[in-house]
C-alpha cells in the first residue's frame, strides 16, 4: 500500500522548517523535491566518477559515456519510444520546445502556412511557434477554452485545415490543471498532415506517457518536475522527423566530420546534442524515474487526486473563494483567488506561515487573460504531500483572508 509518511522519508527537505514552523511544500508544479537517492548518485558521481562523456579514450569517459547511454534507456524505456535514436536530451522543456519549433519549422513551415496552439498553452509552448510563424510568414492559431478550462475541440474543424503545419498541445495544463483529449486532437491533426507536438511537463509526473500509443510527433519534459535535477530535459521526436531536421546548435559531439568546406553531422540522437551535455543531470533523472518505477503508479495517482479532492472541498468552503480550472480527471493543480484579496498577498501571508504556493500569471498570461485577471494563488500537489499539508494550507488561506478582508 502507498504510504505518503514514509515516501516523506526520502525528501529530507520536507522536514526543514521555514519561519520557525513546518515547510508545507505545495509548489511542485513549479519545481518537484528530489528524493536522497537522485542526489546521492549524482554526488557520488561528481566526487568519485566524474569524467566528459563521448570523448576520452580513457576508462572514467568510457564508463560514463556508458552511463549516460544507460540513462537514455531508461527514459526511451518510460516514455515508451521505440529507439534511443529518438530521445534527445538538453537543458530542458523550453529548450526541447524551441529546438522543434526552430529545427522542423526550418525545413517543414511555409509562408500561409499555419500552426496551432491552445489557449491554456505554457509561454514556453507559446513564443517559440509565434517566433516561427513570424519568421515564416506563418499564422498562429488558438484553440479556446470554455469556462470550466476545457478546450473547446469542436473549433479544430475550422482552425486544422491543410495549411496546418503543427499543433502544439499541453498534457496538463500547469495553471488550470486540464488534461486535453489528446487522442483527438492528434487524430484530426494527422488527418491532414500535421505534426503534434505536446508538452508534457506537467503530464508526464501525474500518469506518464506512452508516446507510440499516443502516436505524437514530439514529446517535451524537463527533469526537475519529475522528481529529477535541473538542467536537464527530454526531447522525444518521431525518428524520421529528426532525420530530416536540421541540427539546432553547432558545436562538439554533434559532427561527423568538420572541414571550413563542409561538415557532416553525427547520426541521431548526437546531431541534437551539441556541447558537453549535462551527462551528471541526465543520470540523475534515470534515478529519478526508477525511483518513480519503484512505486505502484496507480497508487500514485489515487493519493494525489484523494489529495486534490481534499484540497478542492476544503477551499471552496472558503466565502469568496473561485477555483480556475474544474475539469473531470484533471492534473493535481488548483489554481484560485478570493475576492477582495489579491493573489500576491495571500502568497505573501501562507509563505510567513511556512506554506510555499506560487502565485502570480505563472507564465501562462493568455489563461490569465481568458479568465480576466492578472495572476492566481496555485497550490500543486506532488507524491509527498499529506493532508496535513493540505490542512496547513486552508487554514492559512482563511488567515490570509481575515488579515485582507
Ligand atoms: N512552468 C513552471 C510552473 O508552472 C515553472 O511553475
Amino acid at each position: 500500500m502507498f504510504d505518503v509518511e514514509q515516501i516523506r522519508k526520502e525528501f529530507p527537505i520536507l522536514e526543514r522548517e521555514v519561519y520557525g514552523k513546518r515547510l508545507i511544500y505545495l509548489d511542485s508544479a513549479a519545481t518537484a523535491q528530489k528524493p536522497k537517492c537522485v542526489v546521492e548518485r549524482m554526488s557520488e558521481l561528481l566526487l568519485h566518477d566524474n569524467a566528459n562523456i563521448h570523448r576520452g579514450v580513457h576508462l572514467l569517459s568510457e564508463e560514463m559515456t556508458a552511463r549516460y547511454e544507460e540513462a537514455r534507456e531508461v527514459v526511451r524505456q518510460f516514455i515508451g519510444a521505440e529507439c534511443r535514436e529518438e530521445v534527445v536530451f538538453t537543458s530542458g522543456a523550453t529548450m526541447s520546445l524551441n529546438l522543434v519549433a526552430s529545427s522542423w519549422c526550418e525545413n517543414f513551415l511555409h509562408d500561409g502556412d499555419n500552426i496551432v496552439v491552445s489557449h491554456i498553452e505554457h509561454h514556453s509552448n507559446i513564443v517559440p511557434w509565434q517566433l516561427a510563424t513570424e519568421r515564416k510568414g506563418a499564422e498562429l492559431r488558438v484553440i479556446p477554452v470554455d469556462d470550466s478550462g476545457a478546450l473547446e475541440l469542436d473549433a479544430l474543424d475550422t482552425l486544422i485545415d491543410e495549411r496546418t503545419k503543427a499543433v502544439a498541445v499541453t498534457q496538463a495544463s500547469n495553471t488550470l490543471g486540464t488534461c486535453p483529449d489528446l487522442a483527438t486532437i492528434i487524430a484530426k491533426a494527422h488527418s491532414v498532415g500535421a505534426v503534434v507536438v505536446v508538452d508534457g511537463c506537467q503530464g508526464v509526473v501525474h500518469g506518464g506517457v506512452d508516446v507510440k500509443a499516443l502516436d505524437c510527433d514530439f514529446y517535451a519534459f524537463s527533469g526537475h518536475k519529475l522528481y529529477g535535477p535541473t538542467g536537464i530535459g527530454v526531447l522525444y521526436g518521431k525518428r524520421e522527423l529528426l532525420d530530416k531536421m536540421p541540427p539546432y546548435m553547432g558545436g562538439g559531439d554533434m559532427v561527423d566530420k568538420v572541414t571550413f568546406a563542409k561538415t557532416t553531422y553525427a547520426p541521431l540522437p548526437l546531431k541534437f546534442e551539441a556541447g558537453t551535455s549535462n551527462y551528471i543531470a541526465a543520470i540523475g533523472l534515470a534515478e529519478a524515474i526508477k525511483f518513480l518505477q519503484s512505486l505502484n503508479a496507480e497508487e500514485v495517482a489515487r493519493h494525489e487526486r484523494a489529495m486534490l479532492d481534499y484540497a478542492t472541498e476544503q477551499l471552496l468552503q472558503i466565502d469568496g473563494l473561485r477555483i480556475y480550472g474544474t475539469t473531470e480527471g484533471k492534473a493535481p493543480i488548483v489554481s484560485f483567488n478570493v475576492e477582495g484579496c489579491d493573489h500576491y498577498d495571500i502568497g505573501m501571508i501562507l509563505d510567513k506561515m511556512g506554506v510555499a504556493v506560487r502565485t502570480g500569471h505563472h507564465c501562462a498570461e493568455p489563461v490569465m487573460a481568458r479568465y480576466g485577471t492578472n495572476g492566481v494563488v496555485r497550490a500543486s500537489i506532488a507524491l509527498y504531500t499529506n493532508k496535513a499539508d493540505i490542512d496547513a494550507l486552508v487554514a492559512g488561506v482563511k488567515r490570509a483572508v481575515s488579515m485582507l478582508k
